[in-house]
């Protein structure tokens, strides 16, 4: 008896070693990880020597069987322990950030930022680059010459106490594993997986210590998920997760079945927030304005200086009319050595290798932009990577002249390109014509925010997904 009982507690005690080959099968034959094994491919993940190759291996399982929710959030806190975790303790602000799932010319970081920090809340915003054929905050930050993505912890914590606000990318001390994966992902198809995107989207944001967080879900045909149903679960997974970890999250599903506001590329899309940081406020891109508000107002709520998101969007409107958020948003790029002169006349900053005007190839009412393609169209003026650590062309992009529901007619002006040079126009311009579909009828009109989730209303989403 005695006997017995020793061996139980020493098999106990001493787990069976793990083996990444072993991880992969289980995954590939659909069997649920548990959290030590999830935080044995994640420690592998961060490490000097990291196998590549079985990581590569897992993602693609892992794509294809699908994570659980509690395999999920093992990945995000393991992701989020695989690096040193940022105190916003001393900021004495409420913390709060907003991470988008990613989308074509979703510019709202540059005016969020500013807007909350401008009505007394704290945003250590730390973001990612392009990833497949969505856009990415730190390549179009990179385009403001000088500014630095790359801050080390203590001058982001410096930055934040002089602006309010900070945009950096991860560092090799915040969230390691998300930047190998990251990388991975983009390289093998392997990012569409609401269990991956949770896990690489949190790690960041949990990493921060953020008190409160707005997450921009987007759906439609630019999104990574491209059915609606996948999408709720995603914005449910994410906000049950968050919560779990203890910062206070909404999400809200934001509509990406076109391009947001006009321009998608990199320096363009500073170009076009400069419109709104200025006051103008032009037709085509109220889009724009209207989510970078909403969002803020979340933020604003949230982060406790405002009765509701309502009022918050109220404080972010007077802020973004009397000049605040600019001079903020100023002020933030000055702190990371970035050039705020090129802001005078950001137009004539803008000094792409080559441009081509395409003319509508017909007429009628514009009724979908297959907005994935359009980002990909995006991506090949140079704008994006094709390969790994190649860098991006700042000028290059497209700046969409009709939107979703116009009227055009054949030969008016329908978008610019913008390449880096003349070679790396055609192939755009064939996405591009691919991507939009014309009809004689108009289409419905789509909400620009669908659903809304907090953390009940996320919790009772996910026991009904259980349920069926
Ligand atoms: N944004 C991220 O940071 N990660 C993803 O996987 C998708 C969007």
């Amino acid at each position: 008896m005695v006997n017995r009982m020793t061996s139980q507690q020493s098999q106990s005690s001493t787990p069976a070693p793990l083996h990444m080959v072993d991880l992969i099968r289980k995954k590939r034959d659909g069997g649920a990880l548990d959290q030590r094994e999830i935080e044995y491919i994640v420690k592998l993940a961060s490490s000097e020597l990291a196998p590549l190759e079985q990581l590569a291996a897992w993602l693609m399982a892992a794509w294809l069987r699908g994570l659980s929710v509690d395999e999920a959030r093992s990945l995000a806190l393991a992701m989020r322990d695989s690096g040193v975790r940022f105190s916003p303790a001393r900021l004495g602000k409420q913390a709060v950030d907003k991470h988008s799932t990613g989308g074509v010319g979703d510019k709202t970081s540059f005016l969020i930022a500013p807007l909350a920090a401008a009505c007394g809340v704290a945003v250590p915003m730390i973001s990612g680059r392009a990833l497949g054929h969505t856009g990415g905050t730190l390549d179009k930050l990179e385009a403001i010459p000088g500014y630095r993505t790359d801050l080390e912890l203590d001058e982001f914590e410096a930055v934040l106490m002089k602006c309010g606000c900070s945009i950096i990318g991860q560092t090799d001390e915040l969230a390691p594993a998300d930047r190998v994966l990251y990388a991975l992902r983009d390289r093998t198809a392997t990012v569409e997986n609401p269990g991956l995107i949770c896990g690489s989207i949190l790690s960041k944001k949990l990493a921060a210590g953020l008190d409160s967080l707005v997450l921009d879900v987007k759906t439609g045909s630019g999104a990574f998920l491209r059915t609606y149903a996948d999408t709720e679960f995603l914005a449910a997974l994410l906000t049950a997760t968050a919560e779990s970890a203890g910062t206070r999250t909404v999400a809200l599903l934001t509509d990406m079945g076109q391009p947001l506001g006009c321009a998608a590329g990199n320096w363009i899309e500073l170009i076009e927030c400069m419109k709104l940081f200025r006051g103008e406020r032009p037709a085509e891109i109220e889009d724009l304005r209207e989510l970078s508000l909403r969002l803020a107002g979340w933020m604003i709520h949230l982060g406790g200086q405002a009765e509701t998101a309502e009022a918050g969007y109220a404080r972010a409107e007077k802020a973004l009319a009397d000049g605040t958020a600019l001079r903020i948003f100023l002020e933030m790029v000055a702190a990371h050595g970035g050039k705020t002169a090129v802001f005078d006349d950001p137009e004539a900053h803008h000094k792409p290798g080559a441009t081509r005007v395409v003319e509508a190839w017909q007429s009628g009412y514009i009724v979908e932009m297959d907005t994935t393609a359009l980002g990909w169209a995006v991506q090949r003026t140079g704008a994006g990577r094709e390969h790994a650590g190649e860098k991006v062309d700042p000028h290059a992009g497209i700046v969409f002249h009709a939107r979703r529901g116009a009227h055009v007619e054949k030969g008016q002006p329908f978008a610019t390109l913008y390449a880096t040079n003349a070679t790396k126009l055609d192939e755009p311009e064939t996405f591009l014509k691919q991507g939009v579909v014309f009809s004689d009828t108009p289409p419905q009109a789509v909400p620009l925010v669908s659903r809304i989730f907090d953390r009940s209303g996320a919790e009772a989403y996910l026991r009904e997904c259980d349920r069926r």
